[in-house]
């Protein structure tokens, strides 16, 4: 079958030929890939760097997608951490980390927004205790993830959302999506801190130095210190540590959680599937994918003009 192989990290994968996998337990079963999200976590496996990385290659990049089974199924499938990915004509999936999809589901819409949209989804659900009304801020909410934030906030019930990012003209289209203020980075003075004033939970995309001024900036104008401040750790598009100022710990009632596979079990992600996939399916969210024929993998890679949109691989377009 063809697939998009990696043969050295670092390096955009190829379309070319590789073993077709086979079913190996009662559970799994070979599906046709119909999508399959090309997302950072996907890019991060491709390149050794995720903290999941095996060090085996060659390697099928893709860690979720929607295919079809013998039996004519739809389905959004996760796969585990192999050298066996989605990108490929056909894939192996364990029936018990997939859902069915409704026939007539837009592939690629599923395969674009499930794993953006978890994100947040699953730090709201499953590592706070978050309420209704409570107040939001998506730090970094100009990527995918953080556009989708924004909307899962709002549907999960969130009172104010405020959302944060550097791109001044993504930042403007994010009212319609639900953020009540919007707040520009990096241009210096303490706007943030000013507009987050009672924020229960940050979902944070960003860490490195964004995350450490953002933190800064919140307790520094914290309407009631004694308030619980759940900062999520969700991403780390702008550095893969950060300096937390002790005071910030003490001053105010701050808690730092991390959230993605391991502080979420795969048990805790497979629950959320349906009604997350239900929800994307009705048509709630506003998705930026782009399908792109699998074939044409090495390019959509490194196409740098396609940044702001979740490219989709379709082996059979
Ligand atoms: N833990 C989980 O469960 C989970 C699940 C999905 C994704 N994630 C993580 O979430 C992060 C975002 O994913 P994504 O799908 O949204 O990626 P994406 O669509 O590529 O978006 C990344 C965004 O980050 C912005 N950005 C990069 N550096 C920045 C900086 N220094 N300051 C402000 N903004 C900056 C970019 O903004 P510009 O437009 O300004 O360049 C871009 O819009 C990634 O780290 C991903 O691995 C985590």
């Amino acid at each position: 079958m063809r697939a998009a192989v990696v043969t050295a990290f670092g390096t955009a994968p190829a379309y070319a030929d590789f073993p077709l996998p086979q079913p190996r337990t009662e559970h799994e079963v070979l599906v046709q890939v119909l999508a399959a999200g090309l997302h950072p976590r996907v890019r991060s496996q491709a390149g050794g760097s995720h903290y999941t990385s095996t060090d085996e290659l060659p390697l099928v990049p893709g860690i979720d997608g929607v295919g079809r089974t013998p039996d004519g199924q739809l389905r959004y499938f996760v796969l585990p951490d192999t050298v066996m990915g989605a990108m490929a004509d056909q894939t192996v999936i364990d029936l018990r980390r997939s859902i069915a999809l409704p026939e007539g589901t837009d592939p690629v819409l599923v395969a674009a927004a499930m794993n953006p949209a978890m994100s947040s989804w699953v730090a709201l659900r499953r590592r706070v205790d978050f309420e209704p009304g409570q107040s939001v801020l998506v730090l970094g909410a100009t990527g995918n993830a953080g556009q989708l934030a924004v909307q899962v906030a709002r549907h999960l019930g969130a009172g104010q959302i405020v959302a944060a990012g550097r791109d001044r003209d993504k930042l403007a289209a994010l009212p319609a999506l639900g953020a009540d203020v919007t707040v520009e980075l990096g241009v210096g003075g303490d706007a943030l801190g000013r507009a987050c004033t009672t924020v229960d939970v940050v979902l944070d995309y960003l860490w490195g130095s964004p995350a450490e001024e953002a933190m800064v900036s919140l307790v520094r104008h914290r309407a009631d210190e004694r308030e619980p401040l759940s900062w999520i750790e969700v991403g780390s598009v702008a550095g893969p540590t950060a300096q937390i100022p002790s005071a910030a710990l003490r001053a105010t009632r701050l808690q730092i959680v991390g959230s993605g596979q391991g502080s979420v079990s795969a048990r805790e992600f497979v629950a959320e599937l349906p009604e997350l996939a239900a929800v994307i399916t009705s048509g709630v969210f506003e998705v930026n994918a782009r399908a792109v024929p699998l074939s044409e993998v090495a390019r959509a890679w490194t196409d740098a003009t396609t940044a702001h949109e979740r490219l989709v691989l379709t082996p059979w377009a």
